[in-house]
């Protein structure tokens, strides 16, 4: 363990947690489990001897009288190189966070951003904090698997013409189902046209740190680039980080960052969220080349099993063969569970019932798992597991097409902070709606505040809702019987 890469934020808290404080600032429990037993049964009390409060010295801030960078910053500095960034924040609200920092941040260079259009609500979120109009760009579909994936170049090339105005391109991938876009290319489209490519990677925060992983889109040359590190990555629920690439833009988009950071950071980052990110990074470096390299084998080990006992349609072919799709990620397993017989969302049910086993996700047609970096799957259970789901008799099952994109009527913006009232699906057609609503599958915003509800999209989204498997994001009601629209 000599050579192990050094772990200052997480060292510093240990270091600190182990004095003999007597604690008279928050956090209230003040490592007293003795007086907080329900908090402290919750992972023991040495939870609360490193949920300290921010600002610590020698820890978060350099300690008394020195020069050197805090333990936290030498954190991030760490981190920074680990993904190659020029600087990396932590962040406590998750990739959520960075894209409300990377909205702020853009809406400094001018008012328009092209973006995918099933970007997560979070970078909708963000633009309507910002004021920033988003035109967008539209992700290939698997209209048989009901999957979105990411976005060729060539559309994004079209979109950037459409809207010269733009000052960034703000694409997502890897996609829910692992797929990977091409970066480097949606990059040379970008500064082509002299803005930043800023990726939302919140499912690929552990890529590059294998041989049979993909690169990382700070390697494909990605400016700004949001990572979810507690998905795949091995840190905890909620932390995160942003990474700005070394690249032409970095300089005009730091301090614009930094200020962001301020805007929407909690004054109170928790220590025990800053400290996972440092040991997560600490472990992927560690740990990479063998602990991924065993993740990978499991799934590997899965995939061929599956395709060896051949009840299950193989569907990675179906998905590589999408026009943006140049990579999946190896730490994700679809399966088709449709084409051995049962639904997708009828497997998921089972595995949890029957076999305790939890899966990120499930349509109609496929279950999603996935490994973690360093994780390990029990692979004959998990197969078998499958092998054991009932063949059942099934319904139709139609491709998905999505309905029209709608026209905007509205400022997002505006949109947002107007009145609104309810009114019925009838009614609702030819009205401005005041919400976001994405039919699941395949999970597009099929309407954003301030665009004009047509029936196409209201019949697209109440039928999904009336499906056995399919939900509405963001409908008042489970059947999206009533709408809400502007006032
Ligand atoms: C593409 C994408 N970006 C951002 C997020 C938000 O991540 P977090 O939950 O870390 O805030 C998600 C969450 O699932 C996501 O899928």
């Amino acid at each position: 363990m000599t050579d192990a890469p050094p772990a200052p934020y997480a060292d510093a808290l240990h270091r600190n947690a182990a004095g003999a404080w007597t604690r008279l600032g928050v956090p209230g429990h003040q490592d007293q489990p003795e007086h907080h037993p329900c908090l402290a049964s919750l992972a023991g009390p040495e939870l609360l001897a490193v949920d300290i409060p921010m600002f610590t010295e020698g820890v978060d801030l350099p300690e008394p009288g020195s020069t050197e960078p805090s333990p936290l910053q030498q954190a991030m500095g760490l981190a920074a190189e680990a993904w190659g960034a020029r600087r990396t924040w932590f962040l406590t609200n998750g990739a959520s966070q960075g894209n409300h920092v990377a909205c702020l941040a853009l809406r400094s260079l001018g008012g328009t951003a092209v973006v995918q259009r099933s970007v997560h609500t979070s970078v909708i979120d963000g633009a309507i904090l910002a004021g920033l109009r988003l035109e967008f760009v539209l992700p290939s579909i698997d209209p048989a698997l009901g999957i979105a994936h990411g976005v060729t170049a060539q559309d994004l090339d079209a979109r950037l013409a459409a809207h010269p105005d733009a000052v960034a391109a703000y694409v997502v991938t890897p996609s829910y189902f692992g797929a990977c876009a091409d970066v480097d290319a949606l990059r040379e489209v970008a500064h082509a046209r002299g803005i930043p490519l800023v990726v939302d990677e919140a499912w690929g925060s552990h890529f590059g740190f294998h041989p049979e992983l993909p690169a990382s889109a700070l390697q494909r040359g990605a400016d700004l680039v949001i990572s979810s590190t507690h998905k795949l990555g091995g840190s905890l629920t909620q932390s995160a980080m942003l990474h700005l690439a070394d690249g032409p833009f970095a300089d005009l988009l730091e301090p614009l960052i930094v200020r962001a950071m301020t805007t929407v950071q909690t004054t109170s980052p928790s220590a025990v969220l800053f400290a996972s990110l440092d040991l997560a990074r600490r472990d992927i470096q560690l740990n990479g080349l063998a602990g991924v390299g065993a993740s990978i084998a499991d799934l590997e080990r899965a995939r061929s099993l599956l395709n060896e006992r051949g009840r299950f349609v193989d569907p990675d072919p179906s998905i590589h063969a999408a026009p943006d799709v140049i990579a999946l990620d190896p730490l994700r397993i679809v399966v088709d569970t449709r084409s051995g017989g049962t639904p997708g969302y009828v497997a998921r049910r089972m595995l949890e019932e029957h076999h305790q086993i939890h899966v990120e996700m499930a349509t109609d047609s496929c279950i999603v798992g996935l490994v973690g970096a360093g994780s390990r799957l029990d692979v004959d259970y998990f197969v078998d597991a499958l092998h054991a789901l009932p063949v059942m008799d099934l319904g139709e099952h139609p491709p998905i097409h999505l309905p029209p994109l709608a026209e905007r009527a509205m400022d997002l913006r505006e949109a947002y902070f107007s009145p609104t009232e309810s009114v019925s699906a009838s009614d609702a057609v030819g009205r401005i709606s005041a919400d976001s609503l994405a039919a699941y599958p395949p999970g597009v915003p099929n309407i954003l505040p301030g665009e004009v509800l047509t029936q196409p999209i209201i019949d697209f989204l109440r039928s999904t809702a009336a499906s056995p498997y399919g939900w509405v994001r963001g409908s008042l009601d489970p059947a999206v019987d009533h709408l809400r629209v502007i006032a």
